[in-house]
């Protein structure tokens, strides 16, 4: 009598353990649609290890579109064309507002400030943002 009942509260406990199993079957199944949208948030994360700032982002397009010819791929400079790579953001605003104003600076100022004039305050917030993540 005594052994019935434990065969059937073990036969009990298998169901309910097979229900539960079941269940957690069950589970991953419906996690996985979630799991293929963490797999599409990858795009986003190395976007947030290159400094996900929209500022910086910008600074960097225009950089390389504008800047690069002259100052490096990497604001390594070339020749006549200065180093900026490992100034701050705040040397390199204050230097391309001097140029935009007209003020002399280097000895090649007019090549510089030519450039320097067709920036907006956006540009060079942006840009400063971006030559100020180089290496020094
Ligand atoms: C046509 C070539 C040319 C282009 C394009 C150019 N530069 Fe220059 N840049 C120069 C030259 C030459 C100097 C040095 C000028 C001088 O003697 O004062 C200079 C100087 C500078 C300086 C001052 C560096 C220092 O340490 O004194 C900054 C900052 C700068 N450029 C930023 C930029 C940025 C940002 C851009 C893109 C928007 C840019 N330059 C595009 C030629 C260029």
């Amino acid at each position: 009598m005594q052994s019935r009942v434990l065969i059937a509260s073990v036969a009990l406990t298998w169901v309910v353990c097979a229900c539960g199993k079941k269940e957690e079957a069950a589970a991953p199944q419906t996690a996985a649609p979630t799991a293929e949208t963490p797999a599409a948030t990858p795009p986003t994360a190395p976007t947030a290890e290159t400094p996900a700032n929209p500022l910086v982002a910008a600074g960097e397009a225009e950089f390389r579109t504008v800047c690069a010819v002259c100052h490096g791929q990497k604001a390594e400079g070339m020749g006549n064309y200065p180093r900026l790579a490992g100034q701050g953001s705040e040397a390199i605003r204050s230097k391309l507002l001097d140029y935009r104003a007209g003020k002399q600076m280097g000895p090649l100022t007019a090549i510089m400030a030519a450039t320097a004039k067709n920036l907006s305050d956006e540009d060079i917030e942006a840009l400063a943002a971006y030559i100020a993540t180089l290496a020094q």
